[in-house]
């Protein structure tokens, strides 16, 4: 092939953008201070034609040609990432696992790895860490099969090669910032080179069939570093959310090219590796004070699967000018919003007050869902008055104070009923759609004032 010359070009480190010369924004996602420059081989123009193309016989398909017998999906041997997948890894997938630095994710995959090698053949490719280092972590989780094999390499060439030889169904990437290609001249971790590995996994994924999971880090600003260029590739994003310091961890699927979005897997890291918590709810209301106020239970969709999850809320008298709010778990703006809804249409004068709302359980909630729990415990908080702790409530609050309809009503009633629950403030306009309330107390409220009455 042609050696093109080497040009100086500059990459926005946050959306993939690229430039001739450096910018203080990204035209692109409008980022401060996030291009880098890079040095890559453009080829010469013209001579870029495919010749393979030419040689081979160019055809379409009609879609009733395309033979679909070796789609069947294969189970890792989690029924939560199973979930999160849409129902197994497809073969021939490009699966991107993101998430911090000691989440996991290396972990995870090697857990996958271990059930996938019991009747396949898996390839583990390691850039971070020794042989030793990946004996030291498999010895912690239990016995492997021989069918796994390990190869510590980042060289993209070379990797190519071993896929060749061996075949595998099943590879992993551990992680793609490690990986270099030699036809880009830039870093490991550079945007141009994560492209280009990531490119050139497609064509082996595709082209070969085989499923290959990568690791990817996130940057402290919650994208994959190298990122959104990868995002668009794989036909699977996976993110690990989690605090590193609390057990749990949250798999959450972000792109699926074969299933449901946000779906959400819940893991807990034990001493040999990550467990499944088969029931979140049960998981995330543990330790729920009793009779305290500011605390209500709310009930938000996770994909197709009702989550339970305390709400808290402490409002106390502002020492300064300017009240202070916080939200952890939740989008702040929401709670400011909605505690303007509460100052105007309940008559709470808030705007003296600082308010601080958790998500207990370190689970992030953004579903409108959860308004109707929050706008309950901050009511609680202010008046000091605690709510049953046998009340679950969810609905989604409007500016004029309204309570809306929220989807999936009858499947947030049925979790709350088989956690224990006996009473469920909802949406008026939703009950209408329950088809079984046997054993829970329905309460239906058209406005925030109606559902704050409740509280005794
Ligand atoms: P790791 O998979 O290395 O993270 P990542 O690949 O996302 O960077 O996870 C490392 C953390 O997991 C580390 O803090 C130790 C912990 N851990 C356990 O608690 N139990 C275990 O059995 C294993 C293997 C790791
Ligand atoms: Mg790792």
């Amino acid at each position: 092939m042609a050696k093109g010359k080497k040009v100086t070009v500059y990459f926005c480190q946050s959306c993939g953008h690229e430039s001739s010369k450096w910018m203080g924004q990204c035209p692109g996602c409008r980022e401060w201070n996030t291009f880098v420059e890079e040095s890559v081989e453009k080829k010469a123009a013209g001579k870029a034609k495919d010749s393979s193309s030419a040689k081979e016989e160019l055809r379409t398909s009609k879609i009733s040609e395309i033979d679909m017998q070796s789609k069947e999906r294969m189970g890792t041997g989690f029924v939560e990432l199973d979930r999160v997948l849409g129902g197994g890894v497809v073969p021939g997938s490009l699966v991107l696992v993101g998430g911090d630095p000691g989440i996991g994710k290396s972990t995870l995959l090697l857990q996958v790895c271990r059930s996938l090698a019991e009747s396949r053949d898996v390839l583990y490719i390691s850039g971070e860490e020794s042989l030793q280092q990946i004996k030291m972590r498999a010895q912690r989780i239990g016995e492997f099969s021989d069918n796994l094999q390990l190869f510590c390499e980042t060289g993209m060439e070379r990797i190519e090669q071993v896929v060749e030889r061996q075949k595998p169904q099943v590879v992993i990437i551990d992680s793609i910032q490690t990986m270099y290609s030699e036809e880009v001249g830039s870093a490991p971790g550079s945007v141009s080179q994560v492209r280009e590995t990531t490119g050139r996994l497609l064509q082996i994924a595709k082209g070969m069939g085989i499923t290959i999971f990568i690791v990817g880090h996130v940057t402290k600003e919650g994208v994959v570093a190298g990122p959104r260029v990868l995002e668009h590739m794989v036909d699977t994003v996976l993110y690990f959310e989690g605090d590193r310091h609390a057990a749990y961890r949250i798999l959450r699927g972000v792109k699926n090219r074969f299933g449901s979005t946000n779906e959400i897997g819940v893991f807990e890291m034990r001493e040999g590796g990550l467990a499944e918590v088969a029931n979140p709810s049960e998981f995330m209301l543990n330790g729920k004070p009793k009779g305290a106020s500011g605390s209500v239970v709310a009930c938000s969709m996770e994909g197709t699967r009702p989550i339970l999850a305390e709400i808290q809320a402490l409002v106390c008298h502002t020492n300064f000018g300017i009240p202070r709010r916080t939200a952890a778990g939740t989008d702040l703006n929401r709670v400011n919003l909605l505690m303007a809804v509460l100052e105007k249409r309940a008559g709470m004068s808030l705007s003296s007050c600082d308010a601080y709302v958790n998500i207990a359980g370190g689970i992030r909630m953004n579903e409108p869902a959860i308004d109707l729990g929050i706008v309950m415990a901050l009511a609680s908080s202010f008046r000091d008055k605690a709510i049953d702790e046998k009340i679950i409530c969810f609905g989604e609050v409007g500016l004029s104070g309204e309570v809306r309809a929220v989807n999936m009503a009858q499947q947030r009633v049925a979790e709350a009923r088989k956690l224990g629950f006996d009473r469920c403030i909802l949406p008026k306009v939703s009950i209408s759609v329950l088809t079984d309330t046997k054993g829970i107390q329905i309460i239906g409220v058209g406005t925030i004032r109606e559902a704050i009455g409740q509280i005794r």
